[in-house]
C-alpha cells in the first residue's frame, strides 16, 4: 500500500510537472498559474466562423485553448457569428462554418463540462454592451484598429461593422469578467482596446463596472503569428490557409502551395531562408527536424529537394490530426448532441452576461 501510494504522488508529481512546462510556453501564464492559487483566473476567447479553421487557429488559439481547461479555474470559449457577419453574405457557408468549428473544437478535445461554450448570437447582451461601450469609444480608437486598417488596404468595402467591430469583441470579453484572454498576436491589439473600453467607462460613470483583461499570447512567436502558404500571416482573408482536417489530394494541393524557389536540392540552403521549414517546425520532433535542416545546409547529392520535405510535411499533418478528424465524423454525424452542448454553454454565458449588463445599465441611469 505505502509503495502504491509514493507511485501515485510520483505520477501526479510528473504530470503536474509536464502542464506547468506547457503553460509556461504561454506569456505571462506563469503569473496566472501562480495567482490562480490566491484567486480563480477565467480565461475567455472567440473565434470567428468565417472560413473553416487553419493552422494558424489551432496553434495560436484552439490548442492553448484547450490545455488551458486543465488549470484550476474559469474557462469561456464561443463562437464569434456575429463578428463573421462583418464579411459574410451566404447564409448555407455562415451555418455550416459555425457547426464546423463547433465540431472542430470538440473533436480536437474541448471539455464542455469544463468550459463554458457557445455561439456568440445565442448572448445578445452581448450587442447591448458593445453599444455602451461604442458611447464612450472614440473614433481615433477604432480608426487606429490594424485589422480595419490592413482589411481596408486590401481593398475590402468597410461596413460600419467592420469598423466598430473592436467594440463589439470589447463586449464579448467584458461581458464574462475574465482576467485572461488567450489570443494569437494578431488579436492583441484588440484586446489592448478592451482594456481601453473598460477604463473609458468606468472613468465616465465612476463605477467598476467592468474589469481590465490581460491578453494571453503564445510566447514562441512560431506559434503565435503561423506564417501561411505565401509567407504572411496564415488569415482567412489571405487566401492562404491549410485547414486542420485537410487529407489526401486536397491536402497535397495546399501543401503545394507552400512558396518555394528554384534552387536545386544539391544547393546548400540555409533553412531559416526556406518557407517550408516554417511548416515542418510546428510539426516535426526536434531531432528529426534538426537532421533535415542540417541536410539542406550541407547540400549536395544526398540532400532532399523540395517535393521530399512536403511529402514529410502532409505525412505529419495527417498524422497529427487523424483522431480529430475522425471523431469530427462521429461529431457531425450527431448534430443533436453538438446542438445540446452549445445550448446548455449559451444559458450559462446568459447568466453570467445579464449580470454584467444590468451592472453598466445601472451605472450609466438606464435602470
Ligand atoms: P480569428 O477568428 O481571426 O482568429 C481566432 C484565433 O486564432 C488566432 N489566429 C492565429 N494565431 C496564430 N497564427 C495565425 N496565423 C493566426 N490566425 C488567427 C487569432 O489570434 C485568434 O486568437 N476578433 C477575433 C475573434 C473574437 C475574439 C473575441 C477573440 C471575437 N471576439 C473575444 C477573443 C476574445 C478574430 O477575428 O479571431
Amino acid at each position: 500500500m505505502p509503495v502504491d501510494c509514493q507511485h501515485i504522488g510520483v505520477r501526479i508529481k510528473a504530470w503536474a510537472s509536464v502542464l506547468v512546462s506547457v503553460l509556461k510556453r504561454i506569456e505571462g501564464v506563469e503569473s496566472a498559474y501562480q495567482s490562480s492559487r490566491v484567486t480563480l483566473n477565467t480565461y475567455l476567447s472567440g473565434i470567428q466562423s468565417s472560413g473553416l479553421s487553419h493552422l494558424g487557429n489551432w496553434f495560436g488559439a484552439m490548442r492553448p485553448h484547450i490545455q488551458l481547461q486543465e488549470l484550476e479555474g474559469e474557462h469561456f470559449y464561443f463562437i464569434a457569428d456575429y463578428h463573421a457577419l462583418t464579411t459574410s453574405r451566404d447564409p448555407a457557408v455562415l451555418k455550416n462554418n459555425v457547426r464546423e468549428l463547433a465540431v472542430a473544437y470538440l473533436a480536437m478535445g474541448l471539455d464542455p463540462e469544463r468550459v463554458t461554450f457557445w455561439r456568440q448570437s445565442d448572448v445578445p447582451q452581448v450587442t447591448e454592451i458593445a453599444w455602451m461601450l461604442s458611447c464612450v469609444t472614440g473614433m481615433g480608437l477604432l480608426e487606429r484598429a490594424h485589422s480595419f486598417k490592413d482589411k481596408v488596404a486590401q481593398g475590402v468595402k468597410p461596413n460600419v461593422g467592420l469598423f466598430t467591430y473592436p467594440a463589439l469583441m470589447a463586449a464579448d470579453i467584458l461581458a464574462f469578467d475574465p482576467t485572461h484572454v488567450p489570443v494569437g498576436a494578431d488579436q492583441k491589439q484588440h484586446v489592448e482596446m478592451t482594456q481601453d473600453m473598460a477604463t473609458s467607462f468606468n472613468a465616465a460613470f465612476g463605477a467598476e463596472v467592468f474589469q481590465r483583461p490581460e491578453p494571453l499570447i503564445e510566447s514562441d512567436e512560431r506559434l503565435a503569428k503561423v506564417v501561411g502558404t505565401d509567407g504572411q500571416k496564415m488569415s482567412k482573408s489571405y487566401g492562404n490557409t491549410i485547414w486542420l482536417f485537410e487529407t489526401g489530394k486536397k491536402l497535397k494541393k495546399a501543401v503545394n502551395q507552400i512558396t518555394t524557389d528554384s534552387r536545386p536540392p544539391e544547393e546548400p540552403k540555409d533553412p531559416k531562408g526556406v518557407l517550408l521549414f516554417r511548416f515542418l517546425e510546428l510539426f516535426l520532433p526536434a531531432e528529426e527536424l534538426e537532421g533535415w535542416e542540417a541536410r539542406v545546409l550541407e547540400g549536395g547529392v544526398d540532400a532532399p529537394g523540395y517535393g521530399h520535405l512536403k511529402a514529410r510535411l502532409i505525412e505529419q499533418i495527417e498524422e497529427t490530426f487523424r483522431e480529430g478528424r475522425e471523431r469530427r465524423m462521429e461529431f457531425l454525424n450527431d448534430p443533436a448532441e453538438v446542438d445540446r452542448i452549445l445550448v446548455r454553454g449559451a444559458e450559462r454565458a446568459r447568466e453570467r452576461a445579464i449580470a454584467v449588463r444590468d451592472r453598466a445599465l445601472k451605472a450609466c441611469g438606464l435602470r
